[in-house]
C-alpha cells in the first residue's frame, strides 16, 4: 500500500526524447520508501496550457520547466504555483530575468570569479517609444565605440547581453568589423567582451541539483559531436573549480537544471555563459552522458518530492556577498566558502544519504533500461525525427556506439554513474 502519491509535471515545448526517458524511468522506479517507512508513489504528467483561476490549486508537487523562458502564459502559471502553492520548480521563474547573461556576470564578478572584462553599450537603434527623442536629447552621452574596443583589445566578442544559442555573437578583429557588428545589432543590447584567446579547453558543465557533469565541449563541431567522451581532461583541482563555479551560479540564482560554460587557459577558469533556462539534454547531443543526466534528474526530483523539500524563492544574496566582499580571503578560499553555501542550499549531504539508502537500485535500473531494446527504440525514433533519411543509418550507428560504450563502461561498475 502506498501512503502518498506525488505528481511531477513536465512543462515542455517540442522535446520528446528525454521526457519519454524520464517518464519511463520514473514508471520503472516504483514506490520509494522513506526513512520513516512511508511509501511514496511518483507519477509524471505533462502540463497543458489553459486558462487558470489564480485561486486554483495545482495537483503537482514539482514541475520541470522547459518552456516558460519563451512562452509567457505558463510562465505566469509557474509564478502563481510557486508563490501560492509551494510547488517545487526546476527552475525559478523569478530569476529568469537574470537568465540574461548580464545579471549573472554582475553577480559573479562581485563574487570574484574571472569573468572576462565586459562593457555594455547603448542600443544601436533606439527602442520604439514616443519619449525616446526627448530622453536621448537630454541624457544620452555620445560615446566612442572604437575607443572602448581598443581599450579592451582585439580580438573581442560583441554579443547580446541576454543571448543564447550563439545568435548575434560576433568575434571582432578590428574596427571595421566592430562597426559592422554594431550596425547589425539593431535593437539588441550588446556587450563588448574581452576574448579569452588560445584557451586549452572549453568545459561545459551540466548541473541538476547537486549533481554536476563537466564535459569537454567542442563548440566548432556539429551538434552531435560537440561533447567529446574524454575523462580526466582537466586536473582534479581545475575540475573541482569548474564544478564549484557551476554550483555557485545555480545556488545563487536558485537554478537547479542549468549548464555553465567556462574556458580554461593554463591554471585559470573563465566563466563566460552560465544562464540556460532550458539546457540542451537531447540524447543526440549528450549521447554518452545522456544516461547520467536522466539518472541525476530522477534522483534529484524524487529526493525533492519524497523529502518534501521546501522551495526557496528568496535569494539571500547577502551571504554570498559577505564572502565576495572580503579582502582577506584568496580566490581559492572564497571558492571553498561558496562551495559550503552551495552544499547548504542543495542539502547535499542529505541528498547523498537519501540516494544511498532510499534509491540504491536506481543506477542499475538506468543501466538495464539503457541496455534494453526499449531504449534503442527511443534512440532510433529520435534520430529518425531529427535527421534526413539518408543519414539515419550513419547516425543510428554513431549514437549506438556511444551509448554502447557507456553501457560497457558502467556494466562493471554502475556506482560510477553519478560520481
Ligand atoms: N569572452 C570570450 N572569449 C572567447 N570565446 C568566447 C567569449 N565569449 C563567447 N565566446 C565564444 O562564443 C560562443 C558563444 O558565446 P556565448 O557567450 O556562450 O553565447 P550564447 O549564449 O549564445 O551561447 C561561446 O561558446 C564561445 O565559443
Ligand atoms: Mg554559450
Amino acid at each position: 500500500m502506498t501512503d502518498t502519491t506525488h505528481l511531477i509535471g513536465l512543462l515542455l515545448g517540442t522535446e520528446e526524447d528525454w521526457p519519454a526517458a524520464f517518464e519511463t524511468l520514473i514508471a520503472r522506479l516504483g514506490p520509494v520508501t522513506d526513512g520513516a517507512g512511508e511509501r511514496h508513489a511518483i507519477e509524471t504528467e505533462r502540463v497543458t496550457i489553459e486558462p487558470f483561476d489564480l485561486r486554483d490549486r495545482p495537483r503537482h508537487d514539482l514541475v520541470i520547466d522547459r518552456l516558460a523562458y519563451w512562452y509567457y502564459h505558463p510562465r505566469e502559471w509557474l509564478k502563481k504555483v510557486a508563490l501560492m502553492d509551494d510547488v517545487y520548480l526546476l527552475n525559478s521563474p523569478f530569476t529568469f530575468q537574470a537568465m540574461e547573461k548580464h545579471a549573472a556576470y554582475c553577480a559573479m564578478i562581485r563574487l570574484g570569479l574571472k569573468v572576462p572584462r565586459t562593457v555594455l553599450v547603448p542600443f544601436k537603434n533606439p527602442p520604439e517609444n514616443a519619449r525616446y527623442a526627448t530622453t536621448a536629447a537630454r541624457y544620452n552621452q555620445p560615446f566612442d565605440l572604437g575607443a572602448i574596443a581598443a581599450d579592451i583589445g582585439y580580438p573581442l566578442f560583441m554579443k547580446p547581453y541576454d543571448g543564447g544559442q550563439w545568435i548575434g555573437v560576433n568575434r571582432v578583429r578590428d574596427e571595421a568589423e566592430l562597426q559592422a557588428a554594431y550596425d547589425a545589432s539593431g535593437e539588441r543590447l550588446m556587450h563588448l567582451q574581452e576574448s579569452i584567446e588560445g584557451y586549452d579547453v572549453f568545459a561545459r558543465s551540466l548541473s541538476i541539483g547537486p549533481e554536476t557533469m563537466v564535459m569537454h565541449f567542442r563548440p566548432d563541431l556539429p551538434m552531435h559531436d560537440r561533447y567529446a567522451v574524454t575523462h580526466d581532461f582537466l586536473t582534479p583541482e581545475i575540475g573541482d573549480e569548474v564544478v564549484t563555479i557551476g554550483r555557485l551560479v545555480n545556488a545563487f540564482f536558485r537554478w537547479e537544471f542549468n549548464s555553465c560554460e567556462t574556458l580554461v587557459r593554463g591554471g585559470d577558469v573563465y566563466p563566460i555563459d552560465y544562464a540556460n533556462a532550458s539546457p540542451d539534454v537531447a540524447v543526440t547531443s549528450l549521447h554518452y552522458y545522456f544516461p547520467w543526466a536522466m539518472t541525476a534528474l530522477v534522483k534529484w526530483t524524487v529526493f525533492c518530492v519524497v523529502t518534501n523539500r521546501t522551495p526557496r524563492l528568496d535569494l539571500d544574496t547577502r551571504h554570498y556577498f559577505e564572502i565576495g566582499d572580503r579582502d582577506d580571503l584568496t580566490y581559492d578560499e572564497k571558492l571553498a566558502a561558496y562551495r559550503r553555501l552551495t552544499d547548504e542550499y542543495f542539502d547535499t549531504e542529505r541528498y547523498r544519504d537519501f540516494c544511498a539508502s532510499r534509491l540504491p537500485h536506481v543506477d542499475e535500473m538506468v543501466l538495464d533500461w539503457v541496455a534494453s531494446a526499449d531504449f534503442d527504440r527511443l534512440l532510433v525514433d529520435t534520430v529518425r525525427s531529427l535527421y534526413p533519411a539518408h543519414e539515419h543509418d550513419a547516425f543510428i550507428g554513431h549514437f549506438r556506439g556511444l551509448i554502447g560504450q557507456w553501457v560497457t563502461e558502467h556494466g562493471a561498475a554502475p556506482e560510477r554513474l553519478t560520481s
